[in-house]
């Protein structure tokens, strides 16, 4: 199982009024605007669905907001081909205050499965945070999922990178960070990343969060730049890429970050390994990934520049070497952004590119 693909309503609606109407816009935009044949997947509803639970303890979605009900729009989802999340705690209410699945996993479990959930994040507010009691709640979940038969992806959300080490055994993806809101809290999100890498693989990834757009209209926003930046080195870090920006408004620039297939492929790789970083000092950052190029291998490799003005970018031969890039070989060099090949690369000089200022960065993939 590779890293979900898809859009999330929280960082572009968050416990805001939207309802299924506004749900149903989303899954027609990923239509029309190419999202589908990208290869994005996941519709999934965030926080604010749910109101109350009935006098079976069953959860009730507010009918305000979805009157049709949660199969009818699970349905409308499946029937463009596309898979349908839904957002619920592991304490006993949601971080929006609404009711949360403690003592509730089975039962909450076996309504999802009934309205074709196939992917499910649980939260952990009002909840303990002993690691032990956290690990007891997300299997109670994991296995009340798995009693129902149905394939359902699980997302962890505990924001923190003690989940790592046995994310593997409870979910698909866990979250090792709090919220990303902002380009400050994505570099601190890769900070807290980057020592976790040997912990993902295919099936169970390291989630740094979701992303944040740069389109006027959404919750969360980051320059233009810098959203392509997150959205680069989430591909190098093998991340989960759940869209978080308005559909109905989406910039020119950020359909064009989401729909570039080659970042895409850097983040859905076969191989399943997650990235590193190669250098950093208080300018600029390096991160590479190895990735499979046609039958051979290659690095994925980008170049960030923190600073507030261009600046020279190298992964000199050391950078390189931590990536598995030998010395002294002559590498093809391919402009991902730029969909162009770039001046080969000598492995004993190292990539250099001059990159704009601000966050912004270049994302290149070598190979012989
Ligand atoms: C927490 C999570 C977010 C989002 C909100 C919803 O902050 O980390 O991703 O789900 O709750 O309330």
């Amino acid at each position: 199982m590779r890293p979900a693909l898809g859009y999330n309503t929280w960082n572009d609606l968050r416990c805001g009024n939207w309802t299924e109407t506004d749900v149903r816009a989303v899954v027609d935009n990923f239509e029309k605007l190419g999202l589908i044949a990208a290869g994005y997947e996941y519709i999934n509803l965030d926080d604010c669905w749910q109101i109350s639970r009935d006098s079976q303890g069953r959860i009730v979605p507010d009918p305000a907001k979805f009157p049709s009900g949660m199969k009818a729009l699970a349905d409308y989802v499946h029937s463009k081909g596309l898979k349908f999340g839904l957002y619920t705690d592991r304490g006993t209410m949601t971080c929006g205050g609404r009711p949360g699945s403690k003592g509730y996993e089975k039962i909450d479990a076996e309504v999802y499965a009934s309205w074709g959930v196939d992917y499910l994040k649980e939260d952990s507010c009002y909840a303990s945070q002993v690691h032990d009691v956290a690990f007891m709640e997300y299997g109670a979940m994991r296995d009340a999922l798995n009693a129902t038969g149905r394939p359902i992806y699980f997302s962890l959300c505990g924001w923190n990178p003690w989940y790592a080490p046995v994310g593997a055994t409870l979910g698909n993806s866990w979250r090792i960070a709090g919220d990303v809101n902002s380009y400050p809290d994505a570099i601190r999100a890769m900070e807290i990343n980057e020592p976790l890498a040997k912990y993902a693989g295919p099936g169970a990834w390291n989630d740094p969060d979701m992303l944040v757009g740069s389109s006027a209209g959404t919750a969360a926003r980051m320059s233009p730049a810098q959203s392509r930046t997150q959205f680069s080195v989430w591909a190098v870090m093998a991340a989960p890429l759940l869209i978080g920006t308005t559909l109905t408004q989406m910039s020119a620039w950020d359909l064009e970050t989401y729909t570039n297939a080659e970042v895409l492929a850097i983040d859905q790789d076969p191989l399943g390994l997650q990235g590193t970083r190669g250098f950093q000092n208080s300018l600029a950052q390096v991160w590479g990934r190895k990735i499979q190029v046609g039958s051979g291998r290659g690095v994925a490799v980008a170049l960030i520049n923190n600073s507030p003005a261009t600046l020279t970018v190298t992964c000199n031969s050391t950078c390189l070497a931590t990536f598995g890039v030998p010395p002294n070989v002559i590498l093809q060099a391919r402009d991902v952004w730029a969909h162009a090949a770039a001046p080969p690369v000598n492995t004993s000089v190292g990539l250099s590119a001059d990159v704009g200022p601000s966050g912004s960065s270049m994302l290149f993939v070598l190979s012989a």
